[in-house]
């Protein structure tokens, strides 16, 4: 297929000549991939100056939305500052984002302190190292179906064969069945304590008996939108405590008010993990990552000297204070939840009139919904699934698929999303649909 513009033809061009295949492994419409100039708000220009509602808010980063003037003030006023200050020395930024964040923290819940670095995965080998320190165990279990990074440990907590080299990972990493209710190994609406049993057996014959914790994504994001269904986080932390580990809660996707109707994840499954792991969004689009954890746990972490060159910059830790600021200041949590809202609706009214959507789910503005030949059966649909998301493109909207069978489209818009533009969405999406 061509490419829309010589533009669009000689950037894609030059990437394939100098930048590493490597970077090009998951690729979005590979045949004609969209090159992109600019953002504004909820929406982006690609280099022929055709604008799409972004409902990807590249990968959840986009939190409070693209060139949103507060991000570009806190930022812009720090670097012309000072753009970077090692953790040798004391800077007021980190310091005034930790205060501020561990005062979002659920009030009571402990004596929690920050630790910053620059990406998700990063941020997740650090939980397990903390984890790991504290707790002197070694093993880790993550669910299957999840997404957790793809640096060295954190892809062995990472469950996707596509993810995975064939060749001897990062020891120390079970993985337990994930408590999918469409879907899972137990069957549709099997509820949680066959799963939970699972999670015993898997401790019990895959580990030592004892474990350094266990990590959850409060909805499995990559996997497909699989929402952690009710009581099922309580008491897996329940059980991984009991096994001596840390419960580890990873709101890189969750975290900041994007569910909707909590703050954060675990909130709404009233589950208070021992380490929070934090990304993406954290920044609206600057490279910043970290965890929260309990002070003992972070201070076990001090046995040997660790350190993270870029960790704590300063501007990075403005846009992060810009983010926990604009949430706040125009009620951007409220607004997932009523937009979270009114496109569940319009999605559960589209999957009435269209047999294809099988499953429509998720919470504030983590949204999915799955394609299937048959809702009896559940077997994805990937053919057609492909002619549709091509058609929500050529409209102007942009969506990725997840899932192992990437048959599930994922709605995670920039939080400030208007009711207007969601009727666009979904006006987009039943032209799509009703197209055949
Ligand atoms: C839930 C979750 N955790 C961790 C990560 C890893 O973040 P990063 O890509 O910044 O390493 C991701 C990335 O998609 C994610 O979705």
């Amino acid at each position: 297929m061509p490419c829309s513009t010589p533009a669009a033809g000689s950037l894609i061009e030059r990437r394939r000549r100098t930048s590493s295949p490597s970077l090009g492994t998951f690729p979005l419409f590979p045949a004609d991939p969209l090159c992109l100039e600019r953002g504004q708000g909820a929406h982006v220009w690609d280099t022929s100056g055709k604008r799409y509602l972004d409902c990807t808010a590249q990968n959840l980063c986009i939190s409070v939305g693209y060139a949103h003037p507060v991000t570009l003030t806190m930022v812009g006023e720090q670097m012309g500052r000072m753009q970077h200050c090692t953790t040798l020395f004391h800077h007021e930024q980190p310091v005034a984002y930790a205060e501020e964040l561990v005062a979002r923290m659920p009030e009571g819940s402990g004596d929690w302190v920050v630790h910053l670095v620059n990406s998700g995965a990063e941020a997740i080998d650090l939980a397990f190292m903390m984890a790991r320190a504290h707790t002197g165990h070694f093993e880790m279990v993550s669910l299957r179906n999840a997404y957790h990074g793809l640096h060295f440990g954190a892809a062995g907590s990472t469950a996707f064969s596509p993810c995975r080299f064939a060749t001897a990972s990062l020891q120390g990493f079970v993985h337990a069945m994930h408590p999918d209710q469409y879907k899972g190994a137990f069957g549709p609406g099997a509820g949680i304590t066959p799963y939970l049993d699972e999670l015993r057996r898997t401790i019990f014959s895959s580990t030592a008996g004892h474990i350094a914790g266990m990590i959850i994504e409060p909805i499995q994001g990559f996997g497909g939108v699989v929402p952690m269904p009710p009581g099922y986080m309580k008491e897996a932390f329940r059980i991984t405590r009991e096994a001596g580990g840390l419960a580890i809660c990873d709101e890189v996707q969750t975290g900041f008010g994007r569910m909707g109707s909590h703050y954060w994840g675990f909130e709404a499954h009233d589950a208070v993990p021992d380490i929070v792991v934090l990304g993406k969004g954290m920044g609206n689009g600057f490279p910043i990552a970290g965890v929260i954890a309990r002070r003992e746990i972070a201070q076990s972490f001090t046995q040997v000297r660790f350190f993270n060159t870029y960790g704590s910059n300063p501007m990075a830790a403005a846009a992060a204070r810009s983010v926990l600021k604009v949430v706040d200041d125009e009620g951007l949590q409220a607004n997932a939840l009523a937009r979270g809202q009114q496109l569940l609706a319009g999605l559960h009214r589209l999957q009435q009139r269209h047999s294809l959507i099988g499953d429509v789910r998720g919470t504030g503005l983590i949204l999915g919904f799955e394609l299937v030949r048959n809702r009896t059966t559940r077997e994805p649909v990937v053919e057609e699934g492909e002619r549709i998301h091509r058609r929500i493109r050529d409209a102007g909207v942009i969506m990725v698929k997840g899932s192992a069978t990437r048959n599930t489209f994922r709605i995670n818009p920039p939080m400030g999303i208007t009711a207007e533009d969601c009727e666009v969405l979904l006006d987009v999406l039943e032209r799509a649909f009703a197209a055949g």
